[in-house]
């Protein structure tokens, strides 16, 4: 077993000691007290001391106890006011010394065998009153100048009645004694001083030709040190965002607010649709202009959703400006692949996103309000539901699920619209809504090409991954869990 130097101080300290000592007595030359007590802990570890752990009390003046140390005690301000007038009405005394102060005088001075009688109190002589109160001050200086009082139960008892005069503290005191292995290790081995840490001025000196070192000791038990890691959520959006972009996407990024026309009409979803109501959608009140990017699909949107495009008859309702002026928390990211979309209108386009969205909804063990989605889609000549399925298949495959089955949907931008799902442990497992974009969308928005796209939810993927039961557990941050998560794939 090796020590280091600093133990080795401390274990030879206490056997020249030769019997248990506080570890506050402990003072070695060229050692602070921390590193006296660190030393003091590793001997412990290795059974080369005994430690005994006793808690006592520490006693401090409060504030009342302060004042009373300068000012005098009440009682004896009290008595001496007696004295020297023979008597004293109470209304008097608490007018002349403050009301607190002069109840405290009349409690005292009655245990001490004064009494007012009505309402008055008349002087007679308490013997030793001053053998009392000089007991009672010398007291509380030696509380002040911090000399231990332990021993005067009489007068800790008396004090912890009267409030705000004396503070009690608990401290845990450590007595440390050599045992007999640790007599055996100093009668053993070489305790002359030791290098513990190499330096340079050791190495250009040459002094390590003629020292000797302390020997690295790698069965010392340690405490567990925890570097940063990434949080769960996040190392899975890494994880997400590199099968994307190895897969020659493109990261896009949207904004939080948004119009309902972006939101919504422009995905030629009708106004009358249920989505749009309150109850899944925060609506937004503003006092600032906030710009409508592109107003000019506000007229383009109105004529496919009430007449449609050629060979296509549109929702033939009267389409109103108003209702896509109405600002949103977006509901889906699928307006970041609209708005993308409509902005880089040349194919192919291979984009992406893993961002917020917002929905009313009341919060439960697999419902959030606030929730990452991803959204992946592509702009292209070869966009068809054939390739959307072989290109969701390899997407959710590097993302570990292999077992993947779709079913028909429905959005009102997509057509044909299909969910994907997936069969773990047994279980069926909603891995979010596709689509082919409908023409009424494409068309008008000037996209010549077809467009595919998905979108699924990253917290209810996390659930998966990290074999959560409770979706809120994703963001209630458990250090413990935070520290030892592992991936299920
Ligand atoms: N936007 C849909 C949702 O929020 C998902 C989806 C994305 C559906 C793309 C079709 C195409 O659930």
């Amino acid at each position: 077993m090796e020590l280091s130097t600093n133990e080795i101080k401390v274990l030879l300290f206490l056997r020249d000691a030769n019997k248990e000592v506080a570890e506050n007595e402990i003072k070695i030359e060229t050692m602070s007290d921390r590193e006296i007590s660190s030393a003091i802990s590793w001997l412990e570890v290795k059974g080369l001391t005994k430690v005994d752990k006793s808690t006592i009390s520490q006693y401090s003046l409060g504030k009342e106890g302060n004042r009373y140390l300068s000012e005098g005690l009440p009682e004896e301000i009290a008595y001496s006011i007696l004295r020297k007038e023979g008597k004293i009405p109470l209304g008097e005394l608490f007018r002349r010394i403050g009301d607190k102060e002069g109840k405290i005088a009349v409690v005292q001075l009655s245990k001490l065998g004064i009494k007012p009688i009505g309402g008055v109190l008349n002087y007679s002589e308490i013997k030793n009153f001053e053998k009392i109160i000089g007991e009672r001050k010398r007291f509380l200086e030696m509380v002040s100048s911090g000399v231990s009082v332990a021993d005067d139960a009489e007068l800790i008892g008396h004090f912890k009645k009267r409030e705000g005069i004396i503070a009690e503290k608990k401290v845990t005191e450590r007595h440390v004694a050599i045992t007999s292995i640790g007599l055996e290790y100093l009668s053993t081995y070489d305790t002359t001083a030791k290098i513990d840490s190499l330096t340079s001025e050791i190495i250009t000196s040459q002094e390590w030709k003629t020292k000797s070192f302390r020997r690295y000791d790698l069965n010392v038990p340690v405490e567990r040190i925890y570097g940063a890691s990434f949080h769960p959520l996040t190392y899975l959006i890494n994880k997400i965002r590199r099968v994307f972009l190895e897969m020659g996407f493109s990261e896009m990024h949207g904004h939080y607010v948004e119009y309902a026309g972006w939101n919504m009409d422009a995905l030629f979803i009708p106004q009358e649709h249920p989505a749009r109501d309150l109850q899944d959608t925060f609506y937004l009140e503003s006092d600032t202009e906030i710009e409508f990017e592109h107003p000019e699909i506000i007229d383009i949107v109105k004529k496919s959703h009430e007449r449609g495009i050629p060979g296509y008859s549109g929702w033939g309702y009267e389409w109103g400006k108003e209702r896509a002026m109405e600002l949103l928390l977006r509901t889906h990211t699928t307006v970041n692949t609209i708005r993308y979309l409509y902005e880089h209108n040349e194919p192919p386009v291979a984009i992406f996103s893993v961002e917020k969205v917002f929905r009313h909804e009341s919060v439960d063990w697999k419902h959030l309000a606030e929730l990452f989605q991803i959204e992946g889609a592509v702009y292209s000549k070869d966009a068809n539901i054939s390739s959307l399925k072989w290109l969701m298949r390899k997407f959710y495959e590097r993302l570990g699920f292999k077992d993947i089955k779709f079913i028909p949907s429905y959005y009102p931008y997509t057509e044909p619209s299909m969910d994907a799902v997936a069969y773990i442990d047994g279980r069926e497992i909603e891995l979010g809504g596709s689509g082919v974009f409908r023409p009424e969308v494409t068309k008008p928005l000037g996209l010549k090409q077809s467009v595919i796209a998905w979108g699924l939810g990253l917290e209810r993927l996390a659930m998966m991954y990290y074999g959560l039961s409770d979706i809120r557990d994703i963001y209630e941050s458990d250090i413990d869990w935070l520290r030892n998560y592992r991936i299920r794939f």
